[in-house]
């Protein structure tokens, strides 16, 4: 039985579930986290396989894959206070990120995959507030933009 755990609740996050509990092959159970206390318990709600969990390492205890999607600016913070479990996957939408640093920190975890999908405006938005990143994410920055450059918007890279 997969189940299939969100840190942070919000938009994605839902749009994720939501499409994911209406797939033919959904997985058996859908954990999320109980930030955006409104959006998980209307997830809850809405579809059977959702579970709130208490916490969000709980999330990470109950979940085969983990879904991290919180803001940058948060992203440090929520995930080095995390105990992942050996061999978990993972997979990161949290952009921008850097690489080496989320690689080791969700270790004995493996990061699976790391996608963005964001505006312009919302990427300009997220590179601005991002003071608490490495000065070296600078080089990953300028690549995350030139990707967007070539890809209309768009870039999934696999760990
Ligand atoms: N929206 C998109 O189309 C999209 C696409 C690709 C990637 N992303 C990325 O996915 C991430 C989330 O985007 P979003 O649009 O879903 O943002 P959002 O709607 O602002 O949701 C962020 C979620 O993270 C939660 N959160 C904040 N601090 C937390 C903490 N310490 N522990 C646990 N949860 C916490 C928030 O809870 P509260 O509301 O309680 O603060 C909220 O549920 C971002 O990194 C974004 O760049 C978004």
């Amino acid at each position: 039985m997969t189940t299939i755990g969100f840190i942070g609740t919000g938009t994605i996050t839902a749009a994720m579930v939501a499409g994911l509990c209406a797939a033919p092959a959904s997985p058996a159970q859908i954990l999320v986290g109980p930030r955006s206390a409104d959006k998980a318990a209307d997830l809850a709600r809405r579809f059977t396989q959702v579970t709130v969990a208490a916490d969000n390492q709980s999330v990470v205890n109950g979940s085969d894959w983990l879904v991290l999607a919180v803001p940058p600016q948060v992203a440090h913070a929520v995930v080095s206070e995390l105990k992942f479990k050996p061999g978990q996957r993972i997979l990161s939408l949290i952009a921008p990120v850097d690489d080496q640093w989320l690689d080791a920190a969700v270790a004995p975890g493996r990061l699976a995959a790391r996608i963005f999908a964001a505006s312009v405006s919302s990427s300009t938005s997220a590179l601005r507030s991002t003071p608490a990143w490495p000065a070296h994410d600078q080089h990953r920055l300028h690549r995350h933009r030139h990707d967007r450059r070539g890809d209309g918007g768009r870039a999934l890279r696999r760990a």
